[in-house]
């Protein structure tokens, strides 16, 4: 699979990214084949947060690695801090907030790297936009970590435009992604400005829940009688409709099943006609463009 660079300046990434977060419902032994299957079909990116699977999924990736420290240097490592909620794990949490102080994000990142077992980051997302951010705090907290070699590249997940252009003023490097929920049943991005901002700034797009959380390959079956044109299943046409837009898009999939990476790792294999592209989007909306 092709990697491509997320901003001019790095990293480059698998064009399909493995997300973790519903990876406390399987097996230790299933969590082995996900990251195997993954880089075997060049799917080399991989997606987590501090608080997936209440606090336990990156732990979970960790032990796989610990076993296997080879696999480290095969891969890159996403994860996101900055949201807190009320867990057996967090005893001094009482309600669910966000928390980007700088300590709070150092904290953060050094717990993730002992869960990870790895000594560095590849990308850090702050999770969601907290109303109490101070861009200074942040901007010091994102210097101080790459001055350590702690993480390598920054960027930001569910931020608006002005909160992403205003994080961008006080971070002394480019912010590379932004890491927003778009699929066929979430077209927002494409049309409220969010995608052409990250092209403006040389960033690209992760797309969280690719598939609707499983929703649109289950439902939306009229969308999907391209399946015979392309000799594709329906989630490879959904993830192949994110990959034709030129932003570009780096879907982050979610599915427990080895053998559905593979299927998801053939959509980069055909580029959707452009008509068949613009007839997908409008059996999702309902009505063609104006
Ligand atoms: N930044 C954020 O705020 C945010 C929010 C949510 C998610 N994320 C990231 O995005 C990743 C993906 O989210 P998601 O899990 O909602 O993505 P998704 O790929 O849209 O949905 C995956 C779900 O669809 C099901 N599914 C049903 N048919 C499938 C098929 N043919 N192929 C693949 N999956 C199928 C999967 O079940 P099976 O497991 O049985 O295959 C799984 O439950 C997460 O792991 C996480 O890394 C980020």
């Amino acid at each position: 699979m092709e990697q491509r660079l997320i901003h001019p300046q790095g990293p480059a990434f698998s064009r399909i990214i493995t997300g973790a977060w519903r990876w406390h419902t399987v097996s230790p032994d299933t969590i082995d084949r996900l990251i195997q299957t993954s880089l075997d079909e060049g799917i080399t990116t991989f997606d987590h947060a501090d608080l997936y699977g209440d606090h336990s999924n990156e732990e979970l990736f960790g032990v796989a690695l610990k076993k296997n420290p080879a696999l480290r240097d095969k891969m890159q490592l996403v994860t996101k801090c900055g949201i807190k909620f009320r867990s057996a794990k967090r005893p001094g949490t009482w309600v669910k907030h966000y928390d980007t102080s700088k300590e709070h994000i150092i904290w953060s990142v050094e717990n993730s790297l002992r869960m990870l077992h790895t000594d560095h980051l590849d990308l850090l997302l702050i999770h969601r936009p907290d109303p109490l951010l101070d861009p200074h705090e942040v901007a010091s907290a994102f210097s101080q970590l790459k001055a350590q070699g702690k993480v390598l590249h920054f960027g930001v997940s569910n931020f608006t435009r002005p909160q992403f252009y205003m994080l961008q003023k006080f971070v002394p490097f480019p912010l590379v992604t932004n890491q927003i929920e778009i699929s066929l049943t979430h077209v927002d991005a494409l049309f409220n400005g969010d995608l052409d901002l990250l092209m403006e700034q040389q960033a690209s797009a992760m797309a969280w829940s690719p598939l609707g959380g499983g929703r649109l390959v289950a439902n939306e079956r009229e969308m999907f009688s391209k399946a015979s044109k392309y000799n594709a299943s329906y989630s490879q046409l959904a993830l192949a409709w994110l990959l034709r837009h030129p932003a570009p898009i780096f879907p982050v999939i979610g599915t427990t099943k080895p053998e559905r990476i593979t299927e998801a790792a053939k959509s980069i294999a055909f580029t959707l006609d452009r008509q068949d592209w613009f007839e997908m989007l409008q059996w999702a909306r309902g009505f063609e463009v104006p």
